[in-house]
């Protein structure tokens, strides 16, 4: 029998808690007056690469990703739409992707008008599994869309490897993976191009903004042209042949100065942050080491992960809870950790045409000419990884905080001892 000051605040008990989240996104005070100074200068939009604080954050970018090339725009779906553009995947192609992921990873590609093909994933990672790749292939294969989710880098080598064998595009979602690593090269510099949000929760976060990378100068110049003002074509080394095709039938994805600005200043401390981002969970990791019923992926010595949030699966047959009950106890003691991904993506309403009647979409048109029945779907493990996923964010982990972390283990513990009380709460 538990004793009365273990009582589960979720039934009137007394709650741990936890310390007030530091801020985040963290600025620097020179952060902050350079970003005056643009104010003060006047010049708001960088509408070509010869506004100084647009061509600093490209600088930055391509330095941190081995002097790749580099595109900033206004976000990261913007970027993955353009990097789909610029590997020239375009109407009725098909992109294998991930179904567990964020909806900008495949919303991406139905703005392309193309159309997803969703492979499946690992039952712990929720990371796509290369060995379900190729049964995704088919004529209209163009491109695998991989994303490194919650900072976990996916298995680039076998990905990259399928994609040589049969002529596709690599296009990486780095967005939730700044930094992460597989074999010691960060993720983004694997592919053909990568896409990247530095959205105010993302670990290099700016407020809104995104980028582009690519180790070739043509797919950065097919996606600038769609993305940006004509001002930007007189930049060196434009092809030439692609002068007819300067205009204004743009999507606007320019980034602002302002936010240019912050992006240059984020990368001079990511690495210092996701030092003691990775310290945080490491500790949080071994502090959950004996955890019953919360299941912690274990990432062999290519991946090294950034931690944008923690992924677990919850063991709901050994709890005999369900993980709804799980999550608000531990809710009601002041730790968030709740599922990310709602369901299967193949599974959203707005990706059924049949018998669809919400708003008009301009990817529904192609759907149903491509005939796609994504009832079909084969992703038993995503399903598994859906049901019992649990996420926690670890933005704010860029501070040393062991006894933090302790803490927040203690929370686990105490729900996990108290699972009987659960059970009889469920019963009634
Ligand atoms: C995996 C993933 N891809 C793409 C995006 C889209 O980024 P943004 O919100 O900057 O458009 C996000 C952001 O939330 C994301 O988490």
């Amino acid at each position: 029998m538990a004793p009365s000051t273990d009582k589960l605040a979720l039934l009137g008990g007394k709650p741990i808690g936890l310390p007030t989240a530091p801020k985040f996104p963290v600025f620097t005070r020179t952060a902050i007056n350079r970003v005056v100074k643009v104010l003060e200068g006047g010049q708001m939009v960088g509408l070509d690469n010869r506004h100084p604080a647009i061509s600093a954050a490209e600088d930055a970018i391509s330095s941190y990703h081995d002097s790749r090339h580099a595109l900033a725009v206004s976000s990261g779906h913007a970027a993955l739409h353009m990097a789909l553009m610029g590997v020239d995947v375009g109407p009725g192609d098909e992109v294998i992707t991930t179904p567990y992921t964020w909806g900008a990873s495949v919303s991406c590609i139905l703005h392309q008008s193309a159309i997803p093909v969703f492979a499946d994933v690992d039952r712990l990672t929720g990371l796509m599994d290369p060995a379900s790749i190729e049964a995704c292939i088919t004529q209209r294969t163009r491109a695998i869309l991989v994303v490194h989710l919650y900072g976990q880098p996916a298995n680039m080598t076998a990905i990259c490897k399928i994609a040589k064998k049969h002529g596709l595009a690599v296009i990486e979602d780095g967005s939730q993976a700044h930094g992460a690593r597989w074999k010691n090269k960060s993720v983004g510099n694997w592919g053909d191009v990568a896409g990247f949000s530095c959205m105010g929760g993302k670990i290099l976060a700016t407020g809104e903004g995104g980028y582009l990378v690519t180790g070739d100068p043509d797919i950065r110049w097919r996606a600038c042209l769609s993305t940006q003002h004509m001002g930007r074509s007189p930049e060196p080394g434009f092809p030439p042949e692609y002068l007819p095709t300067v205009d204004s039938l743009l999507y606007t994805y320019r980034i602002s100065t302002v936010m240019a600005v912050l992006m240059a200043e984020q990368f001079k401390k990511l690495d210092k942050e996701l030092a003691v981002r990775r310290a945080n969970v490491g500790h949080l990791r071994s502090c959950l080491d004996e955890s019953q019923f919360i299941e912690l992926p274990k990432y062999g010595k290519q991946a090294l992960p950034s931690w944008h949030m923690l992924t677990a699966n919850f063991r709901a047959d050994e709890a005999g809870i369900t993980r709804d009950t799980f999550v608000r106890a531990l809710r009601a003691e002041g730790l968030s950790w709740g599922p990310y991904v709602p369901a299967p993506i193949p599974d959203w309403p707005r990706l059924q045409w049949r018998g669809y009647k919400g708003p008009k979409t301009m990817w529904m048109e192609n759907l149903k000419r491509a005939k796609t029945d994504y009832s079909k779907t084969q992703i038993p493990n995503c399903r598994y990884k859906c049901d019992r996923s649990m996420e926690m964010s670890t933005n704010n982990f860029i501070r040393p905080a062991r006894k933090d972390m302790e803490r927040l283990a203690s929370i686990v513990h105490k729900v996990e001892r108290n699972v009987d009380a659960l059970r009889e709460m469920e019963a009634k």
